[in-house]
């Protein structure tokens, strides 16, 4: 067992935490505030390989490992949680299962275009009234000459404004009570697909969703990924990467909280001493240091496992509960230490309270993970 990085990994998280704090730290609050897509960012990210970071070079991906990919998620999430979701769309939920899945014209197409950042991915799973029983989806796709017919929508889609492509399930076949659902590889502005405006959320402004409606929509043969019928699995060993990516998300939210917390503790005075004296505050700080360690564990262990091409539904959806839950609380205790002033606007930990929120709710709520821990550790 060993718990430290590797000498390769080691450089790239040091490259992602100089990037990371560099260029997009002092951005982070704009960008916030004004809901702008941070394009140029986005571009940077591209050029540095984070946009596909664990899919090989022949796909235009950097090539590295899932350790390497949650060291990048925290280090660009520590300094703006849009930018860490915008970047984990792209990777988990859409580059690695056309990797995983995907032919090798769709590798060599739409996969080498999104790892590379030239272009961008989204997943639509979510539908207006189906998020956590992800098998009731009422999309369907009805077999035509040629290809595919899809009906059917698709919300709360992450990176959907700016997405060129989507990962759309649907349901393919209904007989008795059973129903099989299929994959497909949508390109944005093929006839029936459209998009409403961009939602509107409590927090990582920056990270657009959207809903996208697929009216008769048109797809050949070729937009399927992996086989017919087996479009759920695909879901669900794509999300089992993804909650990685979330995890880590959550984990660089709340570094950047205690980070925040830790050097305000020290300059702000009470009772004549820095409040950081005061034993109350030491045992927040002591708390919030203990499970931020423990969630990066977690987060590495599930990553590891990855690595090795071992199953790992059980210890991602772990990982995902425990970093979210715990970013939730560390974010709220910072906030707590900043007093008054954490709840300003001027001061950068209410934004990590609104961004660590969703981290509960999206690729899985913490019930849902539950439900996976439970359902793997009672069989
Ligand atoms: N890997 C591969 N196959 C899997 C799997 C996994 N991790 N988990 C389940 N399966 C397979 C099962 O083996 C089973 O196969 P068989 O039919 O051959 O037996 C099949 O899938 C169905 O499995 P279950 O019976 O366990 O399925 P279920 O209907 O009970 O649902 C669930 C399980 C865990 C609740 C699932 O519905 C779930 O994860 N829900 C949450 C959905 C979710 O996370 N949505 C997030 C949307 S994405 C998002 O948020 C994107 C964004 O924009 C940021």
């Amino acid at each position: 067992m060993d718990f430290e990085l590797t000498e390769d990994q080691k450089l790239v998280r040091d490259t992602a935490r100089d990037f990371a704090q560099r260029e997009i730290a002092p951005k982070a609050a704009e960008i916030d505030k004004s809901s702008r897509w941070p394009a140029e960012i986005l571009a940077r990210m591209a050029e540095l390989g984070f946009m596909g970071i664990a899919i090989p070079t022949e796909y235009g991906g950097a090539g590295l490992d899932p350790i390497s990919y949650a060291v990048v998620m925290e280090e660009i999430s520590a300094a703006c949680a849009s930018c860490g979701v915008i970047m984990s769309v792209n990777n988990s939920l859409f580059c690695d299962p056309v990797y995983k899945f995907g032919t090798e014209a769709q590798k060599h197409g739409p996969l080498t275009e999104v790892a590379s950042g030239k272009k961008f991915g989204c997943f639509g799973l979510t539908e207006p009234m189906s998020g956590s029983d992800a098998q009731t989806m009422v999309t369907s796709a009805e077999k035509c000459e040629g290809g595919w017919r899809i009906n059917g929508a698709k919300n709360w889609i992450t990176n959907g404004p700016h997405a060129d492509y989507v990962i759309v399930f649907a349901v393919t076949e209904r007989s008795g009570g059973k129903v099989k659902h299929t994959a497909f590889l949508v390109e944005k502005g093929a006839p029936g697909y459209s998009q409403a405006p961009a939602d509107h959320k409590l927090g990582i402004h920056a990270a657009h969703s959207c809903t996208i409606h697929f009216e008769s929509c048109f797809v050949p043969d070729s937009a399927v990924i992996g086989k017919v019928g087996d479009g759920f699995k695909v879901a669900m060993a794509t999300l089992d990467g993804g909650r990685i990516g979330i995890a880590s998300q959550a984990l660089g939210i709340a570094r950047f909280a205690y980070e925040q917390a830790v050097s305000y503790a020290k300059e702000r005075k009470s009772f004549g001493v820095p409040i950081a004296q005061h034993q109350a505050i030491q045992f927040m700080i002591a708390d919030m240091a203990t499970q931020i360690d423990a969630a990066r564990l977690l987060i590495w262990k599930a990553a590891a496992m990855k690595g090795e091409g071992e199953r790992h539904s059980l210890e991602s959806a772990e990982a995902k509960l425990y970093a979210s839950e715990m970013a939730t609380r560390v974010a709220h205790k910072a906030l707590q230490i900043h007093g008054g002033y954490g709840y300003s606007t001027e001061f950068p930990v209410e934004r990590a309270y609104r961004d660590a929120r969703i981290t509960e709710i999206y690729e899985g709520t913490s019930e849902i993970q539950r439900i996976v821990i439970a359902a793997n550790m009672l069989k």
